[in-house]
């Protein structure tokens, strides 16, 4: 089957969506469809806790939330990126309120804003400890209402169409005559895998948190998007930038690892380790509230010379029904492990949570591709440099949605491109998988090299490691890949795999420490 659309997104968390109903509201007569892998919820975006940032107190300044971001981002950021996007973030936040996102308030008219690692100052917005929830369903509800939107959850997006397939070009790396035309989708109902054509593709499939045994991301996190658009030589970079958040609630064995938001930290709380010492204080200067980065890596360090297998967060000295109040989400996960947060501490661990590389795009979200943009986790896009800022990513998506519907509006007759006719997905000599448990082997291999070998803490010799055991389950992969009908399973390793790939390569090119990458190889 062949499903046109003018307008093809990919993915619906908030960077999908967004972007989705600027250009629905924008371009009324032009058909959007959002194809998504999972139910139209599953997404990092539903998990997100601790809030969205922006400048709302008249103390605050915008150059103040640009110096903390470019702090954060070890000054690896794209300076007006960084502007765009904060100088923007008020704006969209008022349109998010005026789609029915209730933020919690502290009185009457004010908000209550919070903090987190990294601000100088309290600007972040919330709705309790799960305002990615209350975000996404403010955003399903606009899409609802929207007559030339249609939404195909369990559609999962194999491959971006391009002259590769429609001419059966060899495409080289760094070509720059490259279209995209859409993508071939399979409808997880049928199984088939149909061709979905649009004069332009949009791609928001978010992060791969899955490619570590320990994430706080949800098993949606697979890389696609990037593993995709690398496939169809779209450029990808600073893949060696992983965020490691200081704080997963440590529980041996469970993935993805829940989160303890850095907002409670942002309330008071302390780090401890096994013997009740606040070892941040000896770190820098804004203890518990220095970036990501930073506390994640002091964090391993205390374990490494303990020997123990978590550190603590103690909230005992808080304001306890203040807390409950901001946190009823995290009080209740606690309390389900029989953790009572006003007289216990919590058990933490550092655990995989953001990736700060991505495709490369530009101020406007393009891509290095024709017709090809992208949104949100999925993207390098110069807002995070080498450490992503806490509570600044639901922000980037939420503008550069209106950024990009905004060029494509403004220049429409651009994508007026014809359509090549495209061939069907070949199926031809592919078989049943004789046993899926060879896939989800490989998957937890691909988690078990990075977390072992590619974490907070690199050297020449481990990721030399990792390049040869991530190539061996390469090989292994695509011959699995060529023979076998393909499934969401086999689809997610060989994305992981690639993007596992690019972080260790990545990895490899850098010559000093940075924000998030440290190799005991390199100095700082
Ligand atoms: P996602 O929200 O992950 O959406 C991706 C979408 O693409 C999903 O719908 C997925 O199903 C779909 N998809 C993926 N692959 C395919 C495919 N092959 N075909 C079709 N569809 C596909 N950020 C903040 O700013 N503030 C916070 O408080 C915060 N808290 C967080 C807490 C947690 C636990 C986590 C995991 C993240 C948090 N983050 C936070 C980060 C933030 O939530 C994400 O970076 C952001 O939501 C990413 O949005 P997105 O739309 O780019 O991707
Ligand atoms: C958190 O609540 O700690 C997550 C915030 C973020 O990832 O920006």
């Amino acid at each position: 089957m062949t499903v046109h659309s003018d307008i093809l997104i990919l993915g619906s968390g908030v960077a999908g969506l967004s972007t989705a109903i600027k250009l629905a509201k924008a371009l009324p007569e032009k058909k959007i469809i959002i194809a998504t892998k999972d139910n139209k919820e599953e997404s990092n975006t539903k998990y997100a806790q601790g809030g969205i940032a922006v400048v709302w107190d008249k103390l605050d300044s915008f150059e103040s939330h640009i110096a903390d971001t470019l702090r954060a981002g070890d000054y690896e950021n794209n300076e007006e990126i960084v502007r765009m996007v904060i100088e923007n973030a008020p704006e969209r936040i008022q349109e998010l309120i005026s789609w029915g996102a209730d933020f919690d308030l502290k009185s009457e008219n004010t908000y209550d804003l919070g903090k987190e690692g990294g601000h100088s100052a309290k600007r972040i917005l919330h709705h309790k400890d799960i305002t990615g929830f209350e975000v996404q369903m403010t955003l399903l509800h606009q899409i609802e209402s929207l007559p030339n939107v249609e939404l195909l959850s369990h559609h999962f997006a194999i491959d971006l169409i391009t002259q590769h397939h429609t001419e059966g070009k060899i495409i080289q790396f760094g070509d720059t005559d490259i279209s995209c035309f859409g993508a071939y989708i399979m409808n997880e109902k049928t199984q088939k895998i149909d061709t979905y054509s649009a004069q332009i593709t949009i791609l928001a499939t978010g992060g791969a948190g899955q490619t570590y045994a320990s994430t706080t991301n949800p098993v949606i996190a697979t890389g696609d998007g990037i593993a995709m658009a690398y496939r169809a030589n779209a450029k990808v970079a600073d893949m060696q930038y992983v965020q490691f958040h200081p704080t997963s609630l440590y529980e041996p064995g469970k993935s993805p690892a829940f989160l303890i938001s850095e907002a409670v930290r942002g309330f008071g709380a302390y780090l401890r380790n096994d013997k009740g010492e606040r070892f941040m204080l000896a770190v820098d200067e804004r203890a518990e509230l220095a970036s990501r980065d930073i506390v994640s890596r002091a964090i391993n360090i205390e374990l490494n010379k303990s020997g123990a297998d978590n550190v603590y967060l103690d909230c005992t000295h808080l304001d306890q029904k203040a807390f409950d109040h901001h946190f009823p989400n995290i009080v209740e996960k606690c309390q389900s492990l029989g953790i009572d947060v006003s007289k216990d501490f919590i058990p933490v661990v550092p655990a995989m949570h953001y990736l700060m590389g991505g495709i490369v795009i530009d101020q406007q979200g393009r891509t290095s591709i024709k017709n090809l943009f992208a949104n949100g986790e999925v993207t390098r896009s110069g807002l995070h440099g080498a450490n992503r800022l806490a509570s600044n990513s639901l922000l980037e998506a939420l503008v550069y949605g209106t950024v990009i519907s905004d060029y494509i509006t403004e220049n429409l007759a651009i994508f007026k491109e014809p359509i090549p006719t495209i061939p069907k997905w070949n199926t031809e000599g592919t078989t049943a998988p004789k046993e899926m448990i060879l896939i989800s082997h490989n998957r937890k291999s691909v988690q078990y090299i990075m977390t072992d070998l590619v974490a907070i803490v690199r050297s020449n010799e481990r990721l030399e490691r990792a390049l040869d055991h991530l190539n061996y389950l390469y090989e292994d992969t695509e011959k699995l890949y060529k023979k076998v009908v393909l499934s969401p399973q086999i689809i997610e390793l060989r994305n992981l795999n690639a993007c596992a790939h690019l972080t260790v390569t990545q990895s490899m090119e850098m010559n000093k420490n940075k924000g998030a990458f440290y190799s005991l190889d390199l100095l700082d």
